[in-house]
């Protein structure tokens, strides 16, 4: 059995305000304070990985060697089925225009013009987490939500493809639920878990 740890701070290796908000509400109850990197200047390396296992590991190092804190990221996205995996380990990438900005409309349009009239709508939000310690352990856990790619975009609440993505088991997409329902499908969420059963409890 691993040894159960104790962590009062973790910096949270992103500058992506809606994985903030999950993560501050999923770690809440656990009493550990979460330092999000921005707060500390921190940049963001580039993510030179092929899966979204070496991203989070490179996120993660990268924040724990810069603060000797225990650091967390998230590397995930939305694998379409009809589209080999795509967006995938690109998803923030597709929504990147000229100026540095994000912009999700876009992503969403060009991810449903990808589809066009594929009859397979099927995907999956996937999460990895990494968790690296000044002691120099690697903690690695998987979530995955499956579901399905709607069109037009319902709903406004979330953050990047939420609009577009129906998990199975509901009729809203992501971007209709609250936090709280969200969290009941989330890839983050079933990440964290796994997380929070290996390591804190
Ligand atoms: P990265 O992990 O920083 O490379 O970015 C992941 C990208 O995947 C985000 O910018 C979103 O585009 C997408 N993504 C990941 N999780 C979610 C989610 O819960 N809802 C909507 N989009 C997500």
């Amino acid at each position: 059995m691993t040894d159960k740890i104790i962590f009062e701070k973790i910096i949270l290796a992103t500058h992506n305000q809606g994985k903030i908000r999950e993560f501050s509400r999923l770690f809440a109850p656990l009493g550990v304070e979460i330092i999000a990197s921005h707060t500390l200047n921190l940049e963001e390396p580039e993510e030179t990985g092929s899966s979204f296992s070496d991203n989070a590991l490179l996120k993660a190092r990268a924040a724990c060697k810069s603060t000797g804190l225990p650091a967390l990221a998230d590397d995930s996205g939305l694998a379409v089925t009809a589209l080999n995996g795509a967006p995938g380990i690109y998803s923030a990438r597709w929504a990147e225009q000229q100026d540095g900005q994000k912009d999700f409309i876009k992503a969403m349009t060009k991810l449903h013009d990808a589809l066009a009239d594929s009859p397979d709508r099927s995907a999956a939000f996937v999460a990895v987490l990494a968790l690296v310690t000044p002691e120099r352990q690697e903690h690695l856990f998987e979530g995955r939500a499956e579901g399905e790619i709607i069109w037009p975009p319902r709903g406004d609440q979330g953050f990047g493809y939420d609009p577009v993505f129906v998990p199975h088991g509901d009729t809203k997409t992501f971007a209709e639920m609250s936090a709280t329902e969200k969290q009941i499908f989330s890839h983050r969420a079933k990440a964290f878990n796994a997380l929070r059963e290996a390591l804190f409890i």
